[in-house]
Formats: structure tokens, sequence, C-alpha cells
């Protein structure tokens, strides 16, 4: 079995993030062959400095590793180091109705949401994301793709362009099953909506322990005082958070603590900042190892994409001689 999951280089990485995807794909390494990259082309699409792009890929390099993505294991490369995913998209593309890409949330919530003066950042790479990511995902005939559920229907895509693909050329490609977690299909941020980068409601996994402290300190809460019942605790973002890096029973006694009144907001928000601290201690560890290894981060990338170019070879010259380029 062939697991498979990208992530683009846009920012730090937050703990919407890990549980979403990052936690998942590290247990999965355990069951199947484990791919994972950095979607660096990917981020080309809204991140127009350079820059800060090699920056980003670094730390997203750091982080997954520091989080327990094992070399050993799982194959872990730069996007960009195996072209032949671009070449694929040249396939895909001419196969994809612009219907399959009109359909797409992802790229209609972005352009909503740009300013005025903005337009011009919408562009076809955008547009085409979504093929760039079937291509990803069927170079390495993959069969399960864990991540956030804000990438279901980007898989839905790659699964109609794999089936047309091969009703058209034949039998060429595997289709991908989703893997998206229930429990942490959507981790909400500091405001209650989902943890997103673009929404500046994130905690970072990584980071000075006094900046991060002072996000938890700052989830928004209703103005209920300390000593009123809070009958609604469950539905509680804090708690919610707290039940992603607590032990079941702690964080039930927390819950149950604010439901019946005499537990303040402020309790929480630092029982949720110990428990949130502690969780992440040792990564933090692993990953200040590594920012002193650098030469072993990119042996690693380096391998990983030799490994990851061998299968992708492969599978894009089936491709075209399924479609009678070679
Ligand atoms: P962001 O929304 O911060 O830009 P990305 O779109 O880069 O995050 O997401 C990278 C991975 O993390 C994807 O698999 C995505 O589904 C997952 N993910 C991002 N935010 C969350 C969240 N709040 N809850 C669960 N998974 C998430
Ligand atoms: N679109 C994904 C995201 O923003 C990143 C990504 C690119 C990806 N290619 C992929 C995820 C292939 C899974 C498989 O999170």
């Amino acid at each position: 079995m062939r697991i498979l999951s990208g992530i683009q280089p846009s920012g730090a990485l937050h703990i919407g993030n890990y549980f979403g995807m990052m936690r998942p794909a590290i247990e999965l390494q355990e069951r199947g062959e484990a791919y994972y990259f950095i979607a660096n082309y990917h981020s080309m699409t809204s991140l127009f400095d350079a820059e800060e792009r090699r920056n980003n890929s670094l730390d997203v390099a750091l982080d997954f590793l520091a989080c327990g993505l094992d070399p050993d294991r799982a194959v872990f490369w730069k996007q960009s180091d195996v072209p032949e995913v671009t070449e694929l998209t040249w396939l895909l593309s001419t196969i994809t109705p612009m219907g399959f890409l009109n359909r797409c949330h992802s790229y209609k919530d972005k352009t909503a949401k740009l300013a005025d003066g903005d337009e011009e950042k919408v562009n076809h790479g955008l547009f085409a994301y979504p093929v760039l990511m079937a291509a990803d995902i069927l170079i390495f005939d993959s069969n399960i793709v864990p991540v956030g559920r804000d990438q279901k229907q980007h898989l839905e895509v790659t699964r109609d362009i794999a089936i047309k693909f091969n009703n058209l050329y034949g039998e060429t490609f595997v289709v991908p099953e989703p893997e998206i977690r229930d429990s942490v299909a959507v981790v909400p941020g500091t405001d209650g909506n989902k943890m997103s980068k673009s929404y500046g409601n994130t905690i970072e996994i990584f980071g000075p322990q006094k900046p991060l402290k002072k996000k938890i300190m700052s989830i928004q809460m209703d103005s209920r005082g300390v000593d009123e019942a809070k009958p609604d605790a469950e539905e509680n973002h804090a708690i919610q958070l707290l039940k992603l890096m607590a032990p079941a029973t702690e964080a039930q006694e927390t819950e149950d603590k604010l439901r019946a009144g005499g537990f303040g907001y402020g309790d929480l928000k630092k029982t949720l900042f110990e428990y949130y601290w502690n969780y992440f201690e040792e990564a933090r560890k692993k990953r200040d190892e590594l920012a002193n290894n650098l030469d072993y981060v990119s042996e690693v990338l380096n391998k990983g994409a030799d490994r990851a170019r061998e299968v992708a070879t492969k599978v894009l010259d089936r491709a075209k001689n399924a479609a009678g380029l070679n």
C-alpha cells in the first residue's frame, strides 16, 4: 500500500496542520510505503517571494522531521526535485473538463477573499492547482492520501481525472482514496473558526514560548464570568484543542469543571498552554538538533528525491505510452 501526502511551504506550520495531516501521515508510515513531499510548486500560486519560499521549505522539512517523519521508513522530498510531475500535469490538463476546476471551493474562496487591486494574483496556476495535485498523487500510484477535510474536494477531482484518463486511454492510474480523520478533520483556531494561515488564527507547532503563550491566552471566549456554569463546555474550542493534547481523563475533568461553574476561561487557557507546551517538548528538542545539522536534512531530501523520481519516471512513461506519445 502506498500512502502519499504533501504540504505547502507557505508559512510556519500550525497545530491544525499537525493534527489534520502530519500526525496521521506519520502514523501511517508504519502501515505501508509512505511518500511525503514539500509542495513548493503549489506555493508558487500564492507566494511570490523567492527567499521566503526557500526559508519556508527548510522550515517545513525541519518541522516534519522533528514531529516524527522517519526518513528510514518514508520517502521525503521537495516537489520541484521531481519535475516529472509538471509533465504529467500537462497530460492530465488536456483531459480535465473546465467544469471540474470551476466547481472547486478552494479556488473560489481564494479569489473571493482578494482585496481590491489584487486581481492579478488570480493566476492560471491557482485555477489549475488541482491538476498539479492530481499529478502529484497519480504519478506515485498512491492508494491512500491523508489530508484535512479542506482537501476532500481536491481528492475527488483527482479521482475523477484518473477515471477519465483510464477510460479514455486504458487502465493507467491507480484511483486513490482520501484518509480524513473525523476527530481532527477541522481543528479550530483562536477565534473558533477553522485554524488556517489565511485567517490569522493559528497556534504554531514551534516557536518561542512567550508569543505562543500569548496566542493561547488570547483565544476568544464569550463574556460569561468565572462562577457561571457553562453547560455547553463540550463545544468550547479551547476544550476541543485540549482534547487533542491532554490525556482523555484530564481533558474530561477540565470540561466537567467548566460545565459546573467556578472555573474560568483564564484557568482553562493556562491549562491548555501547559499541555500544548509539554505535548511538543520532545519534537522541539529534536528540531533544535536538526537545525544544527542542516547537511543531514539536505541529504534526506536529496535521497528522497532520487527514490521518488525512480517511481515517477516509470509511471509517467506508462501514461505517455497510453496516450500515444511514446
Ligand atoms: P492553511 O489552511 O493554514 O493554509 P494548508 O491548506 O496548507 O493550511 O493545509 C495543509 C494540510 O493541513 C492539509 O492537509 C490540510 O487539510 C491540513 N489542515 C490545515 N488546517 C487544518 C485544520 N484547521 N484542521 C485540520 N486539518 C488542517
Ligand atoms: N493542496 C495541499 C494543501 O494545500 C497540498 C498538496 C499538494 C497535496 N499536492 C498534494 C496534498 C498531494 C496531498 C496530496 O494542503
